[in-house]
């Protein structure tokens, strides 16, 4: 999917799409370090836009592990679920802050890991907490929770609701991002 489809969604809702242009490669690479490919059972993917990040974890996917994809554009949505054809993979048109009753459709009870590309910044504070109050109920007691933002004004946010959050530094992204691993154990 092209970088002009991802513009001109920034254009149109630009609030919800949270940035002018898809992810690098690099932050991608920070991003995608911190998933337990070899134990995780269940992935979660919110706010996949283009899928920079979906491809990616797609391609090292075990066998017996599943990936859910929740995006709520229509436009990145459609476009994403014509080219996200694997057999583990199910692409979710609907809210992050649906996640629990999305996993429970899809027989699923907990994620092991949540990786969110969620513009959490520019959400009303109302929605920003019914989406953490999601992924805090939905993450397995050793789950791990991985988002970035490009600032530093969730650090304390985060927190407050897990016991262990790092932060990585990708510089080579626009705008350069922050990534943040939040634990519990
Ligand atoms: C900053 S973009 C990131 C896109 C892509 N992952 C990347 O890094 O290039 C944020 C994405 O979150 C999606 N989004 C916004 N609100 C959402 C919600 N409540 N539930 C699911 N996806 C949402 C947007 O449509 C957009 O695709």
């Amino acid at each position: 999917m092209s970088k002009k489809s991802f513009i001109q969604q920034f254009f149109k809702e630009n609030k919800m799409v949270g940035s002018l242009i898809p992810s690098s490669r690099f932050l991608a690479k920070k991003m995608l370090q911190h998933i337990p490919f070899d134990s995780a059972k269940v992935i979660v993917e919110l706010g996949p836009g283009t899928g920079i990040f979906t491809e990616k974890i797609m391609a090292k996917l075990a066998p017996d592990t599943h990936l859910i994809v929740i995006e709520l554009n229509d436009v990145f949505y459609h476009k994403l679920a014509e080219k996200a054809q694997h057999p583990n993979c199910h692409m979710v048109h609907g809210s992050a802050s649906d996640l629990k009753k999305i996993l429970h459709d899809l027989g699923f009870e907990k994620a092991d890991c949540i990786v969110s590309s969620l513009p959490l910044a520019n959400f009303p504070k109302d929605l920003r907490i019914d989406i953490m109050e999601a992924v805090t109920n939905c993450l397995t007691p050793t789950g791990t929770f991985i988002q970035f933002q490009y600032t530093l004004q969730s650090k304390k946010h985060f927190q407050r609701i897990f016991k262990h959050v790092s932060i990585n530094y990708a510089a080579f992204n626009f705008p350069p991002a922050f990534v943040y691993r939040c634990s519990n154990s």
